[in-house]
């Protein structure tokens, strides 16, 4: 739909009958999946269901007991460049003992660039996120919602092309939470990269989205694909209150809560 008019050039990411047990136990079965250049796509489900699990398994990060994932022509089979990560826990994935600037450079080190070279790049996505200001500070001189742009903006500099983000703004109080949505949104919009989000929150779901992908069951399958039918333009107060954003939301919980 809408997604597909958007200029991008994030390859396309399939996951073809996924599956994934640790020892015995079956977490995830027969999951299929598709993300198309430039969609934002959120994944829900009951706590414990297998998200986090799905998604450190499309990051390569961990091996997969059945199935396959693409991205473009490429299978997955571990780390790859075009993926970046943003956790929850903004308090444990930035480094201390380096300044805002330096943590969003330092990936780039494995890339082998002159140091110039990382720090323009850094510059340029910490100006992405809203923080060209606070480039030589501490991360423990940043409140909750500046580290997070950091770990976005670090994400952004490694030229990731999709981005798998995991309850992202599980962490910050409710008002930040809302500020970046709104700033993943722009610069989904911006730079053209995919976005696949897990989240709790269900409104932040079909707020964000294009499409929510509901799990369920033991072992997890997705139940329902949900097309957000709300337009590219998302307002937190307007689109909020149209009546389709309802109706999803109903839908969701409804699938969530088993009613
Ligand atoms: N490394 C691991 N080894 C063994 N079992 C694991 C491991 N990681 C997760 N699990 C199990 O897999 C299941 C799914 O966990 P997962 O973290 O993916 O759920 P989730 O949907 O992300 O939950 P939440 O909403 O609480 O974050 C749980 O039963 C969990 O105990
Ligand atoms: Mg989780």
């Amino acid at each position: 739909m809408n997604a597909m008019n958007t200029i991008s050039k994030a390859p396309r990411m399939q996951v073809r009958n996924l599956s994934k047990s640790y020892g015995a136990m079956e977490i995830l079965k027969g999951i299929n999946l598709e993300v198309a250049p430039g969609e934002i796509v959120s994944i829900v489900g009951p706590s414990g269901v297998g998200k986090t699990t799905l998604l450190r398994s499309l990051s390569g990060l961990t091996t997969l007991t059945g199935g396959e994932i693409t991205i473009g022509s490429d299978v997955v089979s571990g780390p790859v460049s075009e993926i970046g990560l943003v956790f929850q826990d903004y308090r444990g994935s930035l480094m201390p003992w380096m300044r805002t600037l330096e943590n969003v450079a330092f990936p780039l080190q494995g890339k082998g660039m002159p140091r110039a070279r990382r720090e323009e790049i850094a510059r340029s996505c910490l100006a992405d996120v809203g923080l060209e200001h606070a480039a030589r500070q501490y991360p423990w001189e940043l409140s909750g919602g500046m580290q997070q742009r950091v770990s976005i903006a670090r994400a952004l500099a490694y030229d990731a092309h999709i981005l798998l983000m995991d309850e992202p703004f599980g962490s910050l109080d409710a008002q930040t939470k809302l500020v970046l949505e709104d700033l993943v949104i722009a610069l989904q919009r911006r730079l053209g990269i995919s976005v696949i989000l897990v989240t709790h929150d269900i409104d932040e779901a079909v707020y964000m989205s294009d499409r929510v992908v509901v799990l369920n069951g033991k072992p997890a399958n997705v139940i329902d694909v949900v097309d957000v039918d709300l337009g590219r333009e998302r307002d937190q107060i307007e689109t909020k209150s149209d009546p389709k954003f309802v109706q999803a939301r109903n839908r969701v919980m409804r699938e969530i809560m088993g009613k």
